[in-house]
């Protein structure tokens, strides 16, 4: 275990914005955290996980324990003939497990591809894209209890996936720590290309999974800016979720409102949502709206996380005001 003391966050935070943790711990092996817990009472100090600062906005300094984990292993743990059960540490970076999926001819993960963040988060949020949800490729989630400082293991069935939201971002937050978890991918092919953007690939007689992760790759590179040139966390919002009554009026009073019906509510695309107000592209200082995508944020240069805050709630306002829809961030903010 690696401590350090006022250490500066910007550059573990993909939003790029600066921000001091009062402690910042690297955590090589999961034997230790009763250690990590140890200093945290030592020093009567909340810890904070952070994967790769992909899903979180710091708005001030924070007198925590920022904890990375850094034991990042993977193993095949069982196979049949028809899928492989892999179990991998938290600390492996997302893409680099998809990558490795791919390369290994198993289906199920790439539609995920190129997702920022690390393993260990990915169920928090119940990480999707293209279609596919983490959830639909876990078996189950394991996790070390801040209580009882044992490791045990939670069933897919008990972790109460949802649109990004599942159990260790409810009842277990602050919690449990997620120090693995396990998978079940395809061995035989198959591919979810119900998104509109990859339903062209069906009629592909190359379709194969390192031309399914390309082409993701594409459509990922036109909508959403790469971390590494413009701050950004991906989507900020979450996509609203409303009544069939309200999905109705609203469409009465914009017929080209996009909605996706589920089963007994309508969810819309934020992004449509502040797009259809004139606000992509929309500066305030440093913060703005990307000029491809309204529904990420992003940090021009020198943005503070105050300042993206600000942008947010400007942008919340206004969509409360003109459609009565209170959009939720689906990032972390801190
Ligand atoms: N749209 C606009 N203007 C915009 C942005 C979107 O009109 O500026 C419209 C699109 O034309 C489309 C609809 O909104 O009709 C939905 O857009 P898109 O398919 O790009 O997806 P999204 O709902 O904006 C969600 C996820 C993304 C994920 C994509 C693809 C959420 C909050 N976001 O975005 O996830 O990559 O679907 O599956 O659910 C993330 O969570 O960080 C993330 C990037």
């Amino acid at each position: 275990m690696q401590i350090t003391e006022n250490q500066d966050l910007t550059q573990y935070n993909t939003f790029h914005v600066p921000a001091k943790a009062r402690y910042f711990v690297l955590v090589e092996n999961k034997s230790e955290l009763p250690q990590l817990i140890d200093f945290a009472n030592h020093k009567q100090l909340p810890i904070l996980i952070l994967g790769q600062g992909s899903n979180v906005l710091f708005t001030r300094d924070l007198n925590m324990i920022v904890t990375k984990f850094n034991f990042s292993n993977l193993q095949i743990t069982s196979q049949t003939h028809d899928s492989t059960i892999i179990q991998v540490q938290a600390g492996k970076i997302w893409d680099n497990f998809v990558a490795w999926t791919v390369e290994n001819n198993l289906y199920g993960a790439v539609n995920l591809s190129f997702i920022p963040g690390t393993v260990g988060a990915a169920p928090v949020q119940n990480i999707g894209a293209y279609g596919t949800e983490v959830a639909q490729i876990i078996e189950k989630v394991e996790v070390f209890d801040l209580q009882t400082l044992n490791f045990t293991e939670i069933h897919k069935q008990n972790c109460q996936f949802a649109y990004r939201s599942s159990i260790f971002k409810t009842q277990l937050k602050n919690k449990a720590f997620i120090t693995s978890v396990t998978f079940k991918l395809s061995k035989k092919p198959y591919f979810n290309l119900q998104y509109k953007d990859l339903q062209h690939l069906k009629n592909n007689p190359g379709l194969n999974l390192q031309l399914l992760r390309q082409t993701i790759g594409q459509i990922r590179h036109k909508k959403l800016p790469d971390p590494k040139t413009i701050g950004n966390a991906g989507s900020f919002f979450k996509n609203p979720i409303v009544s069939k009554e309200q999905a109705r009026q609203l469409k009465d009073r914009w017929p080209q409102m996009p909605q996706y019906q589920l089963n007994n509510a309508v969810k819309i695309p934020a992004g449509w949502l502040i797009d259809n107000l004139g606000l992509k592209g929309y500066k305030m200082g440093q913060a703005a709206v990307y000029q491809h995508n309204a529904l990420v944020l992003v940090n021009l240069g020198n943005a503070t996380g105050k300042q993206i805050l600000k942008l947010a709630n400007f942008i919340i306002d206004k969509v409360f005001e003109i459609y009565k829809i209170k959009l939720e961030p689906e990032v972390n903010i801190f």
